[in-house]
């Protein structure tokens, strides 16, 4: 009751950011002695990486059940650029693993990279929403790289090429972390800390995602409150408040209930969040893109009281260990296809990094959102709270494109 009084006096907020950033990167080596529909859209694209990004999480989730986050955007963007280097077997195990080989045109090689290029395009479109996706190519300049491939992953991913002499490990490791530091506002500064000297290419996509909510929490109500990790362990966490009119829905086939928090230019977190006694294991095998859009399409608009963990999360994944297991395992291989990188034969991709930074809190700059509400209903609103494993999905609405992915087992660790 006491939150209840203090929302109504509110008149003043500060903005919330959250931020997000994301960095893959591939490395090649040269191992010295060893070896569809006619019309397609953004949209549909987007669907292809969501089914791409609820099957990565399946496989993460299969190997441990902590907290989980990345960006399936990063990723598909990442290997659909790498896709143009691959031919044969390679490019086709690429294409299936990213659910991304209805898409294919045998007669429009370009024609996945276009879409690519428009469905970034449609979502930074919208000068509010900041989110800077950047990608680079570093080679040795002893290397020759195929110029078709220079020129499209330019054209496509306005990706940068980068000349480093591996060889002077030193000197290439401080210049490619003072390359991610600048592209990443220096949030990521020792992104990597070693460097094979064998090393010949490494690319390297960054996302970094700045976003302020919509409806702000105000950090005079957050306070203390117990979270279940399970029903042995609970832990107290920070937990943020806001009462307002939120959309969200039940899925009553899942046992899960459904929330959307708008950030700013378009951008929403849905909160997906097991009912208690669901366990999220059993969800695991329930998310897919097609339940994805029956939640959006479920939502509906409603007051409620929402209390919400406030949380840090750094993650790193070595995809080069998981995307083998997706099908994607003859580009690790002696056996990896990159002719159309370059003739000279035995490259491979050595090793994909990706590592995920989110953080939701209520610090950031100020802002006047002024809510007067002057009555005191006489029933109070539902409540929304997230005090126990949930899921989230951070989505651009217009085009439904998954810009990260993650899941919160417990909101202290990072
Ligand atoms: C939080 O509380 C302080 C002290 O009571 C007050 O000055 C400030 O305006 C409050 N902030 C908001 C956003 O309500
Ligand atoms: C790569 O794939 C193309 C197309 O299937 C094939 O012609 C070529 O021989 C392959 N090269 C290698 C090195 O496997
Ligand atoms: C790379 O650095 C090594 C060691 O400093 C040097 O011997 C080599 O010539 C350099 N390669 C190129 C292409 O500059
Ligand atoms: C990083 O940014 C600084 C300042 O803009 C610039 O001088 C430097 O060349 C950049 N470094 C790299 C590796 O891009
Ligand atoms: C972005 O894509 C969506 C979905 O295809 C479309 O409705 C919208 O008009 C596009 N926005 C712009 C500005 O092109």
């Amino acid at each position: 009751m006491g939150r209840v009084t203090k929302s109504l006096k509110m008149v003043t907020h500060k903005t919330t950011m959250g931020f997000i950033f994301i960095i893959t990167y591939m490395c090649f080596l040269a191992p010295v002695h060893q070896a569809h529909p006619q019309s397609a859209t953004i949209s549909d694209l987007s669907i292809k990486n969501m089914d791409f990004a609820m099957n990565l999480y399946r496989k993460i989730s299969s190997y441990h059940d902590k907290n989980i986050f990345f960006s399936p955007l990063s990723i598909s963007t990442s290997f659909a650029a790498l896709s143009m280097a691959t031919d044969g077997v390679t490019h086709k195990e690429i294409l299936k693993g990213l659910n991304l080989q209805q898409l294919e045109r045998a007669d429009q090689p370009e024609f996945i990279p276009t879409l690519f290029q428009l469905l970034h395009e449609n979502i930074t479109q919208n000068g509010m929403l900041k989110l800077d996706q950047g990608m680079a190519l570093f080679m040795d300049p002893q290397f020759e790289v195929e110029k078709i491939f220079t020129d499209q992953i330019k054209t496509f991913f306005d990706a940068e090429i980068k000349s480093v002499n591996f060889t002077n490990t030193k000197e290439s490791l401080s210049f490619i972390n003072e390359y991610i530091s600048n592209k990443t506002e220096d949030k990521v500064t020792e992104m990597i800390s070693d460097l094979d000297p064998v090393t010949q290419l490494m690319l390297i996509n960054t996302i970094f995602f700045q976003g302020a909510w919509q409806k702000t929490f105000n950090p005079n109500f957050t306070e203390n409150a117990p979270f279940y990790i399970n029903n042995y362990n609970i832990k107290q966490v920070p937990m943020m408040f806001l009462e307002d009119k939120f959309y969200m829905m039940e899925d009553v086939s899942l046992g899960a209930k459904v929330l959307k928090l708008p950030y700013q230019a378009g951008v929403s977190m849905l909160i997906l969040l097991p009912n208690k006694g669901t366990d999220y294991t059993v969800i695991d095998d329930d998310i897919t893109a097609r339940k994805f859009l029956s939640w959006i399409r479920g939502l509906e608009k409603t007051k409620l009281e929402v209390n919400m963990p406030k949380f840090k999360m750094e993650e790193s994944y070595s995809l080069h260990n998981i995307l083998p297991h997706m099908g994607m395992d003859s580009i690790f291989s002696n056996s990896a296809n990159l002719t159309k990188l370059s003739k000279e034969g035995g490259l491979k991709v050595s090793e994909v990094l990706h590592k995920a930074v989110i953080e939701v809190d209520e610090t950031g700059t100020t802002a006047a959102a002024a809510t007067a509400t002057g009555i005191i209903p006489y029933s109070l609103p539902r409540t929304f709270t997230v005090n126990r494993p949930f899921f989230f999905f951070i989505y651009h609405e217009d085009t439904n494109c998954l810009l990260f992915m993650g899941r919160v087992i417990d909101p202290t660790k990072n």
